[in-house]
């Protein structure tokens, strides 16, 4: 495969990647043989196969500071890592984004909303809107997430997230390696797909791994200020996030399409 560098002098130098993707047909027995792989092992192969042409997508919640750890034990250099600031974070993700920056000596590369349509949004609706009605909500999470994150994945091959099958019903079915047909059918990698909560916890101590300091005061789940609180430790551990909605999808359509209502 050619890729290209641009030096100083605008010249393109074409250079050949040693590291050959597979077609969509071969990673159909890919995705098969990582199911029984190790989160380090679909890791590993995933950062050797698309270098720089694969993207951590972390929110800096348990499961994404476990996969920038695994990702520093296989080369933190090799892989891009970004975050989609909504504008609406809580203080501790901001702490724990800068944390992690430091701990890890990584560039983390920060997608913001389009300034234009956060304006038209909050004039025409207000900053909170997304406690008026579930449409309101889902325009917000549309402009503050999904757009930034197609912006991100717009120039990668693949990518990486942190869900986990036993987060949600409609994570259920999700592969550690899948084609994701939501942006582009680029690859789309969950390394912790059977991982439950425990085993995300014991990383984390073991491996001293810094957290959001949320975590600790009761949110087992976080996205954004407005938009997540605190539950008790009976309560489903996504239950603090969109509180007020009834929905059991709620999902702010990072990795699916939400359905209306
Ligand atoms: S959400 O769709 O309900 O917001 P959740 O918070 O469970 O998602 O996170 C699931 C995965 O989506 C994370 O592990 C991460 O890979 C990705 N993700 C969620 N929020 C962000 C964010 N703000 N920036 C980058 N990736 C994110
Ligand atoms: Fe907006 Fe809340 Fe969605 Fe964040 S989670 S983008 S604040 S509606």
């Amino acid at each position: 495969m050619n890729i290209s560098l641009r030096c100083k002098t605008s010249f393109v130098i074409p250079v050949k990647s040693s590291v050959s993707r597979p077609t969509i047909s071969q990673l159909g027995e890919i995705a098969a043989k990582m199911e029984n792989k190790s989160a380090y092992q679909v890791l590993k192969w995933a950062i050797d196969t698309y270098g720089m042409g694969i993207g951590l997508a972390s929110s800096f919640g348990a499961e994404d500071v476990v996969l920038v750890d695994l990702i520093s034990k296989i080369d933190s250099k090799k892989a891009k890592i970004f975050t989609l600031d909504t504008g609406r974070l809580n203080q501790e993700t901001y702490d724990i984004i800068d944390t992690i920056r430091k701990r890890y000596d990584i560039t983390i590369e920060i997608y913001f909303p389009e300034r234009n349509d956060v304006e038209q949004m909050v004039r025409t609706k207000g900053l909170n809107l997304m406690y008026d009605s579930i449409d309101n909500r889902k325009l917000c999470c549309d402009i503050r997430k999904v757009r930034p994150l197609a912006r991100a994945l717009s120039n990668l091959d693949a990518w990486i997230t942190g869900l986990r099958r036993d987060q949600t019903s409609t994570r259920q079915t999700i592969k550690k390696v899948e084609i994701d047909d939501l942006h582009r059918n680029i690859v789309k990698v969950n390394p912790l797909a059977d991982w439950n909560t425990d085993m995300v916890w014991d990383y984390i101590k073991k491996n001293n791994v810094p957290y959001n300091k949320l975590h600790d005061l009761g949110y087992p789940s976080i996205g954004c200020e407005p938009c997540t609180r605190a539950v008790k430790p009976e309560e489903d551990q996504r239950s603090g996030r969109w509180w007020w909605e009834n929905s059991v999808h709620k999902e702010c359509g990072l990795h699916w399409k939400t359905q209306k209502g």
